[in-house]
């Protein structure tokens, strides 16, 4: 594979300081950092953030400034996010990237659906696009309360006529009882929307793509897959013929269902082996 003079530099390790730690939730923070390469990506993309003397992770990118400013919100799951969560402003990380593709930019009648940290790209899909899309739905799902993401900047980003957030919990402390695929089959036979635009828990993708296949409405849906290069090498983000890092990681429903033995229900781990979702 040969990669083009952008590729290469995107690809080379940056330095850079934390400038700026937010608590999102009692698990999730966000960080802000300088990085003139990302700065520049669009809402899908991903860079490859790393926590020196720990590891290297793959993080969507939530937003963007023109001066340089990049932030991406991580939960704490494991050994490198941990490590990630104890740094401080003025603590040195490395950036790769951007990687892969970006969702399309749609004027038209957009829904969104999010769950977790899937809410990420989304929510730098939805800055951009609310001012321009004749409506704008978006749903977004957590367990509790507590572990909703970005409410008060997905308020302010859809505080405008023809935009609507509609929430939902799976304990009820908040908005509709339930997954945020509980209120979509409603809205769908209600209304015609021209895409589904989601990230989030791979089984919640895969309910969304069958009703998209149900009422005939596109879908970009955003992968996560196991990534160690994130520029097509190594093989670890496979998913049937595609590398998620490279021709992903948002896909449409066309090519979901070319991978249908795979989307929702496998993965690779460390070492290639395909396992169900739920090890993973
Ligand atoms: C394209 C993409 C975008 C992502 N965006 C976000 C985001 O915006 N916010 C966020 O909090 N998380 C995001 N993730 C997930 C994040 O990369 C993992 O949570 C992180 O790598 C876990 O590392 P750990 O050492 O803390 O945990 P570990 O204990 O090493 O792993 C916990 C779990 O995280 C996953 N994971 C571990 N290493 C990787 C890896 N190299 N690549 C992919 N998954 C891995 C595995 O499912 C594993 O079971 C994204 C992943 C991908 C592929
Ligand atoms: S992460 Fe190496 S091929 Fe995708």
């Amino acid at each position: 594979m040969r990669l083009s003079a952008y590729h290469i530099a995107s690809n080379r390790i940056r330095t850079t300081r934390i400038l700026n730690v937010k608590d999102e939730s009692p698990t999730v923070k966000t960080f802000t950092f300088r990085d003139r390469l990302c700065a520049k990506a669009k809402p899908g993309q991903f860079l490859m953030l790393w926590i020196p003397s720990v590891d290297e992770i793959p993080l969507s990118i939530l937003g963007t400034e023109e001066n340089g400013m990049v932030s991406v919100a991580v939960k704490k799951v494991g050994e490198a996010t941990e490590a990630l969560h104890n740094k401080k402003v003025g603590g040195v990380i490395g950036v790769r990237g951007p990687f892969g593709n970006s969702f399309t930019l749609k004027a038209g009648k957009l829904l969104m659906v999010g769950g977790g940290t899937g809410l990420v790209p989304l929510l730098f899909l939805a800055r951009k696009l609310a001012s321009e899309a004749a409506k704008l739905v978006f749903l977004v799902g957590a367990k509790s309360r507590d572990e909703l993401l970005f409410m008060d900047e997905l308020k302010r980003t859809l505080a405008r006529e023809k935009a609507s957030l509609i929430a939902t919990t799976e304990d009820g402390s908040y908005g509709i009882k339930g997954v945020a695929t509980a209120p979509l089959e409603s809205l769908l036979e209600k209304e015609k929307f021209d895409i589904i635009y989601t990230c989030g828990p791979e089984k919640m993708m895969q309910k969304i793509f069958d009703l998209t296949e149900k009422y005939g409405i596109a879908l970009e849906a955003s992968l996560e897959r196991l990534m160690r290069c994130a520029i097509g090498l190594c093989g670890s983000c496979i998913i049937g013929k595609y590398r998620v890092c490279r021709d992903g990681p948002v896909f449409t429903a066309e090519q979901l269902k070319e991978v249908k033995n795979e989307f929702g229900i496998s993965k690779r781990d460390f070492n290639g082996r395909k396992k169900p979702l739920e090890q993973t």
